[in-house]
């Protein structure tokens, strides 16, 4: 279906050991068309200066095309208003942030809740929380299937001590597409807040956060095909209204005197410092590209390479894929026998192919799934099924080369 697209990626063009490239390693980081290559370079050679504070032309232009990508994320995520936009480094700062503006009201005796499925960004910062604050951490488990056990999380709800739910929207390690509308509305039935952690879910699924019904939405922008160090955080006007900033420093203040300070408004609040402004532009080049091959086209490509991954790699001997989610997005786990997931991923590399081996910043999930470690293929836009025929027969090398 995006037999063009390819071309737009011009790594895809590359070898790795002298044989074509097949990339599956794009939740682990995405690579980047020629709009998002160009849009960087095109802004450094001829349109760059600070933003927010110049008062001259090129100045002006930047803050202009940078306040712009603000409008395309707003359009993207279907916000009801673009001041619901905080332009940050990544996911991780996103959720660091909430559990500093939003988890610091908390008191001893509330709760925060999260889920089995969660990657270290979405459990570190309320471990922190809670050592700090002396609330209570809760995990909702998972079933054998690699699904949020509901039954489980409502129980957890329902003595209404948790104050803020943060879950992942899809899962980095078995690609489990989580129920979030319906998980935020037991969240907010038993007066929990829903932080949503759609990392991997953006590049996947059309986000509307409207429709979502949660009250926080955090994605990072080098997964959906933009650059490193640019992430985005979506909060309710109000609820970020009412929240304190999380950094201090230039260009989210009113005023300030060696007594006290006072904050811009939202979203600059949030955004102290100067930001990621080449890769703010990089991500609005993405975004606009995403936009440009519709998401519909992209949940076809990505539901007809997750069945016919599941047809072929059921079909090879000694793999065992990871969970069996109600909805998966394309990302695999795979257990195979007789390689230990880092000797796979050196010898699949060999042939050309990136794979990501390891406990994918997720190591409670490993314990949880009894592993130590698993190999995990990946897709985006641009994977093809031959690319997954071409991980079923390097597994199949791989596994007679280590017998
Ligand atoms: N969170 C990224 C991954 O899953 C790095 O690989």
């Amino acid at each position: 279906m995006f037999d063009n697209v390819r071309a737009r990626f011009p790594i895809l063009s590359e070898t790795a050991h002298g044989r074509p490239l097949v990339f599956l390693d794009s939740a682990a980081s995405a690579q980047k068309p020629d709009c998002v290559i160009e849009a960087m370079g095109e802004a450094a050679r001829h349109c760059y200066a600070n933003i927010h504070r110049g008062l001259y032309d090129m100045s002006e232009r930047t803050t202009q095309a940078y306040e712009a990508v603000r409008d395309d994320v707003a359009r993207f995520l279907n916000a009801a208003d673009r001041r619901e936009i905080v332009f940050t480094k990544n996911s991780t700062e996103g959720l660091n942030l909430l559990a500093h503006s939003l988890g610091n009201q908390l008191k001893p005796g509330q709760a925060v809740l999260i889920s089995a499925l969660e990657h270290h960004a979405n459990i570190v910062p309320w471990l922190m929380l809670r050592d700090r604050l002396g609330i209570e951490l809760r995990v909702a488990p998972i079933n054998a299937d690699g699904d949020i056990d509901l039954a489980a999380y409502e129980e957890l709800l329902r003595d209404g001590r948790v104050a803020l739910v943060s879950v992942t929207h899809m899962s980095n390690v078995l690609g489990t597409i989580t129920p979030v509308t319906k998980l935020a509305e037991l969240a907010h039935r038993y007066g929990a807040k829903i932080i949503v952690d759609g990392s991997q879910s953006i590049v996947h699924r059309r986000v509307d956060v409207q429709a979502l019904g949660a009250d926080f939405f955090v994605f990072t922008g080098h997964k959906l095909y933009g650059p490193t160090g640019v992430g985005i955080l979506w909060g309710k006007l109000p609820l970020l209204e009412e929240m304190p900033p999380f950094l201090g420093g230039g260009d989210m203040i009113q005023s300030v005197s060696f007594e006290k300070a006072t904050w811009a408004d939202v979203p600059h609040k949030f955004e102290a410092g100067t930001p990621a402004i080449l890769e703010v532009l990089g991500l609005g080049a993405a975004i606009r590209f995403v936009e440009s091959l519709g998401a519909e086209a992209i949940e076809a490509h990505e539901r007809d390479l997750v069945a016919y991954a599941q047809t072929v790699l059921e079909k090879t001997d000694g793999v065992r894929i990871m969970g069996n989610p109600v909805e998966r997005g394309g990302v695999f786990s795979l257990e195979v026998e007789g390689a230990h997931p880092h000797d796979l991923a050196v010898l699949l590399d060999q042939q050309g192919i990136a794979i990501r081996a390891g406990q994918h910043c997720a190591e409670p999930l490993m314990q949880e799934l009894g592993v130590q470690a698993t190999a995990r293929a990946s897709f985006a836009i641009y994977t093809t099924r031959d690319e997954i025929d071409a991980l079923a027969h390097g597994i199949e090398r791989a596994r007679a080369l280590l017998a």
